[in-house]
């Protein structure tokens, strides 16, 4: 099976970033509870192995969920982004953490932070485990990014081709497509 898979960013680099980024975490937000708001579905396993190493890091994020879809073709997103909210979720005065598998157009993300603003959060940061900034089509920035990208389709760690490939523990590119 590896060998259908050019792997990207190893199982242990994803580790260490974890840590890495938990460290920064803590350092902006304190060791006082905060909203760790997972992107669903490709953030999945990154917001349960990044919230747990904030934890180590002296940090206190309470998880809630919500999920983004946007239609557009396989591998690109349209820029018509629509959310599921799963349960009453409070904002209002909140220090939410936004947390997503990988910023690409910058239309999800861009959303989501307006979303999460205009319902009085008292401010909103975001984490993302991938970037490709050279596929921006909105000004975007994470304020926690853990790697930076060329312009590949990238599976595995939570990120899917079809619902494909999200469990692989590793990030890689699909050799035979
Ligand atoms: P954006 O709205 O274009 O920034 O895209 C964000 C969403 O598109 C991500 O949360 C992913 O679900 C999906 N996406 C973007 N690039 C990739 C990729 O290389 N592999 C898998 N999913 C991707
Ligand atoms: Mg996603």
């Amino acid at each position: 099976m590896k060998d259908r898979f050019k792997i990207l960013v190893s199982t242990e680099e994803i580790q260490q970033k974890n840590i890495d980024l938990a460290n920064q975490i803590v350092r902006d937000f304190g060791t006082e509870p905060f909203l760790l708001l997972s992107i669903l579905t490709g953030s999945f396993i990154f917001s349960a192995d990044l919230c747990r190493a904030i934890v180590t890091a002296g940090g206190d994020p309470i998880i809630a969920f919500l999920s983004a879809s946007s239609y557009g073709s396989q591998t690109t997103s349209s820029g018509n982004v629509s959310l599921t909210i799963f349960k009453e979720l409070s904002l209002s005065s909140k220090r939410v953490l936004l947390v997503d598998d990988i910023l690409d157009t910058g239309y999800t993300l861009s959303h989501i932070k307006n979303y999460v603003l205009a319902h009085s959060a008292s401010f909103c940061k975001t984490a993302v485990l991938l970037d490709k900034p050279s596929r921006r089509k909105v000004s975007f920035s994470a304020d926690y990014c853990g790697f930076t990208i060329d312009d590949h389709f990238v599976v595995g760690y939570g990120l899917d081709l079809n619902d494909q490939f999200r469990s692989l523990p590793y990030v890689a590119i699909i050799q035979d497509t």
